[in-house]
């Protein structure tokens, strides 16, 4: 992200719109009321055959932003993105773009009139057409103005003008990945879908394409919805995050909340591991094996499931908190410790509830020294940070 104090973005239907930046800006700011929405979508719904595969989906984007939409496979990511593209219509609901309906039941604007790029999983680059004709593709330009053009654009995705001459099967994934992204920039869209576009890339391939596209659509202002299965790209590339599970949005926040404040167990699990405990809740304290932890803003009392991320559990020889390393898996940069916990201790002034679990869960931590957790090691725990409690499941 930009290191300037202020970032100004330049929006087609809107004027620039002027906030504050800073590396952590984009992470901890959930900030949609600082620019106009771009898209909104209300109460969209969409079934194929016998089968409701969007369930009622409400969604703003904000001009120039990026969401993530991230979600299991088969959960309904390409189906919402369609609708905005307009290659299909919703069976009800309303899609507008900067403030006018292009879908509703009265409504309808075809893909072609609604400004809007898409790249999907493949690219689907034309294999016959050379890059620069890929490109060109869309251009209203021909001859000089379409090869300067042509050049600009490859510019724009890192990438020299003289693969213009090249087949698409003379570049690598990342490179074909990139074209694609410049054919649909070639139209100036104002909107960008992409559809799992780094999902055929190997890993390092994947992040290093990831940060050259998403710089390129942040420097040309373009507003851009990401779909993608997977959590960590989802939540380094957008501002926004929605996690789409089984047609309906579970959960739309910043990378931050959603990950640090998921809205139920299952977003918890799938957005990365999670340590559950049993808990026993009174006030904003939860009673668990790891100790008394806070909780912010608890919606339920009592028996409990209480998350934590395993980043949170640390060791410390300063803690009254006991574990004993069961075994480990070693990873590289850092070795996932397992840890058998003891039970809840009880307060003997107060005696145990009936329904009060008993703790004593085996649970996975991280740690960076391999060396340190040989198994039947007694280990001293504490939690940082705050935990989340779901109702009660067991
Ligand atoms: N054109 C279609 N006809 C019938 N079923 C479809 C069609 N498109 C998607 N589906 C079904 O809708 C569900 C969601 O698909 P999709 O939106 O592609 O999910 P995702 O992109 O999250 O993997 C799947 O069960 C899929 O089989
Ligand atoms: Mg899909």
């Amino acid at each position: 992200m930009t290191t300037q104090p202020h970032d100004i973005r330049q929006g087609s239907r809107h004027s620039a719109v002027l906030r504050p930046a800073g590396p952590s800006s984009r992470t901890f700011v959930h900030d949609s009321s600082d620019a106009p929405d771009h898209l909104e979508i209300t109460d969209v719904r969409k079934r194929y055959g016998g089968t409701e595969v969007l369930k009622g989906v409400d969604l703003s984007v904000a001009q120039g932003r990026t969401t993530a939409i991230v979600g299991p496979s088969g959960s309904g990511k390409t189906t919402l993105l369609r609708l905005i593209a307009g290659f299909s219509a919703p069976d009800a609901g309303r899609i507008a773009l900067g403030g006018a309906e292009v879908a509703g039941p009265e409504k309808w604007v075809p893909a072609h009139k609604r400004s809007v790029g898409y790249v999907a999983q493949d690219g689907a680059l034309f294999p016959h057409l050379s890059v620069g004709a890929n490109i060109a593709f869309g251009l209203p330009l021909r001859g000089k103005a379409a090869a300067r053009r042509v050049g600009e654009l490859l510019e724009m995705v890192s990438m020299d003008a003289s693969y213009a001459k090249r087949r698409p099967h003379q570049l690598s994934g990342g490179q074909q990945q990139r074209v694609a992204l410049a054919r649909a920039l070639a139209r100036q869209p104002e909107l960008m879908l992409l559809d799992e576009p780094f999902s055929a890339l190997d890993a390092g391939l994947r992040v290093a394409t990831r940060r050259a596209v998403s710089k390129t659509l942040e420097q040309a202002g373009v507003t851009t919805i990401l779909v993608t299965h997977d959590q960590a790209e989802a939540l380094s590339f957008a501002d926004q995050v929605a996690v789409m599970r089984d047609g309906k949005l579970a959960q739309i926040g910043s990378p931050f909340v959603v990950y640090t404040r998921p809205a139920d167990r299952a977003t918890a699990e799938f957005l990365g591991d999670a340590v559950i405990l049993e808990a026993w809740l009174e006030g904003s304290l939860a009673l668990c094996s790891l100790g008394g932890i806070p909780v912010r803003m608890p919606k339920v009392q009592g028996k409990v499931n209480l998350m934590l991320r395993p980043e949170q559990i640390r060791i410390s020889s300063g803690s009254s908190i006991r574990g004993r390393v069961v075994d480990t898996d070693y990873f590289g940069p850092e070795t996932t410790v397992r840890i058998q916990l003891e039970p809840i201790l009880v307060d003997a002034e107060h005696p145990r509830d009936p329904h009060q679990p008993v703790g004593g869960e085996v649970i996975n931590i991280r740690h960076w020294n391999a060396m340190l957790a040989r198994p039947g090691t007694e280990l001293f725990l504490k939690v940082v940070g705050e935990g989340v409690v779901f109702p009660w499941q067991g």
